[in-house]
């Protein structure tokens, strides 16, 4: 008994070692300045010190036009460093020091838009590349969502090769599956539309695809200027993107960017991690940060504020919610496990370079359904909304219900239409007598617009691959970077961690206008 417990445990410790594999690694990460760039970043400056370096590839903004200046301004001044700051305030400046090095430029252009001295250090130093850039905005203009979310792989590609084929860790969505439904694997997603076709390698005509969008770009570009030219270029990409058989343009695009890295990489190692919907982080580095108003919390907010009472879903749809830090770890163990290979290959092992993808979710393993959180987050607002005076600044007083998308547009419009003719006919008298009202009404319209296809799911994300692969890591680091979405124990996550984290760290303090209530609240964001 002993002896087999102790052979089993010898077969873990031959496993991968986070560690030892980004010992002295340097690891070029794109996207820092967002949600989910900050939380891989933070993890490896406080648990894989002895990593070589991290590059950042940053570009510049009108306040802060170098890298180095963004970083210390929106990156190390984050409060997702307080407990790193609190707990080792030397060696987080040393490390920033030693080992952060900020690289002023844009990944949408070749060679990042470096000189050609710069780029050639770059591909020098890096051993892997992990590219978290996006647009996440799902109705992005769809000339810039392209430019991001697809072309920039290329250049993503090119440098992994001038590099020496080094590995390429992607950050993708779960939602890159579209418009399929059922149960979905960590497999390439086929487009449920049939309209895409393969070549003769197997590979999806994404360049044909991308041709055909831009043509249609370029039209709009004659034909219209200024707003009118952005609405047109939001319109395309939605309709394009829907055409093909996806929601949103944010989505269609991510999958344009992993079937790019696909091909341009054939023959370098690729690993492709797709989380679904990243809220506040579960464990570390404190439970509860998050940054900015995402998905569900934009409705949820809509609800504490008493802007939207009914929203069209599917209560016994299964939403699938993933926290920040579990998406931080399957990133690092991606990278773990890409340089362990490389490390292999160098030591004489012939091991082919392999194209993975990863799913970081939890509606497989740990289903939850809408209905339920709808609950959880009622019941916290009934008992306990005062302890988020951020969030909700009152109890709210209707429930929050769910109702099918033509019951709601139904809804809507016959509340609509009467008030509008009210406030026509009070404007004539000098009064604006139900704006608020109609206020509410559009938020819940817009609301409706961008987010009723993630409220409504018709699938299910599976993380087999990814659970496979932490059983593959050194079993006494295992727990350092847990993935396993069973860990949430969703009552507590939504009321205990969830909420007060979005109070804390995601909302502004409450401003008053003379007499009137007035909000100063981050830009909503979608992913
Ligand atoms: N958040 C989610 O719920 C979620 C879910 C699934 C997958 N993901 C994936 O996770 C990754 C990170 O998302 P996030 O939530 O961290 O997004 P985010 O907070 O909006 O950050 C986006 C990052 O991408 C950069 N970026 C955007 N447009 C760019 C451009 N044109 N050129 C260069 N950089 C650009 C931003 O840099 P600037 O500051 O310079 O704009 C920022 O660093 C993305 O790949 C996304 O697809 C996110």
């Amino acid at each position: 008994m002993i002896t087999n417990k102790l052979a089993v445990e010898a077969l873990n410790n031959t496993g991968i070692s986070v560690l030892k594999s980004l010992k002295g690694k340097h690891v070029l990460v794109t996207g820092t300045t967002g949600f989910v760039g900050k939380v891989i970043i933070e993890k490896l400056m406080r648990d894989v010190p002895d990593i070589g370096g991290i590059y950042l590839l940053i570009r510049g903004n009108r306040q802060h036009p170098t890298a180095e200046s963004r970083f210390m301004h929106e990156v190390a001044s984050s409060s997702i460093f307080e407990t790193l700051q609190h707990d080792a305030s030397q060696a987080f400046e040393r490390f920033c020091r030693q080992k952060i090095h900020c690289v002023t430029g844009e990944v949408t252009e070749r060679h990042f838009g470096l000189n050609t001295a710069d780029f050639n250090t770059l591909i020098n130093k890096v051993d892997v590349v992990v590219n978290s850039a996006a647009s996440v905005n799902f109705r992005e203009a769809l000339d810039q969502a392209l430019l991001i979310n697809a072309l920039s792989l290329y250049n993503i590609a090119e440098f992994s090769q001038l590099a020496g084929h080094i590995p390429v860790l992607q950050v993708s969505t779960c939602y890159v599956n579209g418009f399929n439904q059922g149960d979905l694997a960590e497999n390439n997603v086929a487009p449920t539309s049939g309209l895409i076709v393969y070549d003769a390698n197997g590979y999806y005509k994404v360049e044909a695809l991308i041709d055909e969008l831009q043509n249609k770009i370029s039209v709009l570009k004659d034909s219209f200027t200024g707003s009118e030219l952005d609405d047109q270029l939001v319109a395309l990409g939605i309709g394009e993107s829907n055409r093909f058989g996806w929601n949103d343009t944010y989505t269609f695009t991510k999958w344009m960017g992993e079937q790019i890295l696909r091909k341009a990489l054939k023959g370098s190692a690729l690993t492709i991690l797709r989380p679904a919907i990243v809220e506040s982080t579960l464990i570390g580095p404190v439970p509860g940060w998050i940054e900015g108003i995402k998905v569900a919390d934009a409705i949820l907010m809509a609800y504490a504020r008493e802007k939207v009472t009914f929203f069209p879903g599917d209560p016994q749809g299964i939403i699938d919610i993933i926290p920040a830090d579990l998406v931080a770890n399957s990133v690092i163990l991606g990278v773990a496990e890409l340089l362990h290979q490389t490390d292999k290959t160098s030591e004489g092992e012939s091991l082919e370079p392999q194209h993975r993808v990863y799913q970081c979710c939890s509606s497989g393993s740990n289903p939850v359904t809408i209905a339920q959180m709808i609950k959880l987050v009622q019941l916290e607002a009934d008992e306990n909304y005062q302890q988020h005076e951020k969030l909700f600044y009152r109890k709210p007083k209707r429930p929050f219900m769910m109702v099918s998308k033509s019951v709601f547009l139904g809804m809507m419009s016959a509340m609509k239409l009467p008030l509008l003719a009210v406030n026509k006919v009070g404007k004539w008298f000098g009064r604006d007598i139900q704006s608020k009202t109609l206020d509410n009404i559009e938020t819940a319209m817009n609301l409706s617009t961008v987010f009723s296809f993630y409220s409504e799911p018709k699938y299910r994300f599976h993380n087999e691959q990814l659970m496979a692969l932490s059983n593959r890591i050194d079993v006494a680091e295992r727990s350092l970077f847990p993935v396993d979405a069973r860990l949430i124990d969703w009552d507590r996550y939504m009321r205990k961690i969830h909420i007060p984290g979005l109070n804390r760290y995601a909302l502004k303090e409450r401003t008053l206008k003379k007499g009137n209530v007035n909000v100063d609240e981050p830009k909503s964001k979608a992913a």
